[in-house]
């Protein structure tokens, strides 16, 4: 009896490492597949407005610390420093360096010529340098990029935008 459980235990750990898995086996290697994966139910108009505004659909400010002095006094968002379509390209107020592209596939290094200097950005990665503002391969960025705290959910419906913006 006891035999039997053990072995139920052990066949259900063995079907739960295979479906824990299977997300990863098929999108391994593949930045802009296994963003699509987790923004699967993702809210797409929710993270178009963090992305636009700092704000979510509720309403609640997008957390964030630096950036310049103009962001904390009048607010602002992503698009205020790479621009509507995340293609970057400007020089924010304040700041003296061009900001680089944003939507996910430039970021996950599947759009030749654009001028990211780090390795391709993941879901993880990604996560990494907004809260720290350090880049895929862990360099301090400029301070004129803020930090940012979005939560799970914000954060999962803002990476569905990015990949929105890159029309993949
Ligand atoms: C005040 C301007 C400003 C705002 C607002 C801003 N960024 Fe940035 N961001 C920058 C600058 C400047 C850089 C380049 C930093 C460097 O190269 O050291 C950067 C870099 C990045 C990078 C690294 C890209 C790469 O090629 O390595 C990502 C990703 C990024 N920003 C995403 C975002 C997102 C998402 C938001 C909104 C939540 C946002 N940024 C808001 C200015 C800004």
């Amino acid at each position: 009896m006891r035999r039997d459980l053990f072995s139920l235990l052990a066949a259900c750990a063995v079907l739960g490492l295979l479906l824990v898995g299977m997300p990863g086996a098929a999108s391994a290697g593949d930045p802009l597949a296994e963003a699509r994966l987790f923004c699967a139910g993702a809210d797409e108009a929710g993270g178009k407005l963090i992305y636009l505004a700092g704000y979510n659909l509720k309403v609640e400010r997008i957390q964030f610390m630096g950036g310049p002095q103009w962001l904390q006094m009048h607010g602002g968002s992503c698009a205020s420093c790479h621009g509507p379509g995340g293609r970057g390209g400007m020089f924010p107020l304040q700041c003296d360096l061009r900001t680089p592209a944003v939507d996910f596939a430039a970021l996950a290094g599947a759009v030749a010529g654009k001028d990211r200097k780090s390795s391709p950005y993941t879901v993880a990665t990604l996560r990494r340098t907004l809260e720290q503002s350090r880049d895929a391969d862990g360099r301090t960025l400029d301070p004129c990029m803020p930090r940012w705290y979005p939560n799970d959910v914000d954060y999962r419906d803002l990476t569905a935008h990015l990949l929105h913006l890159s029309g993949r």
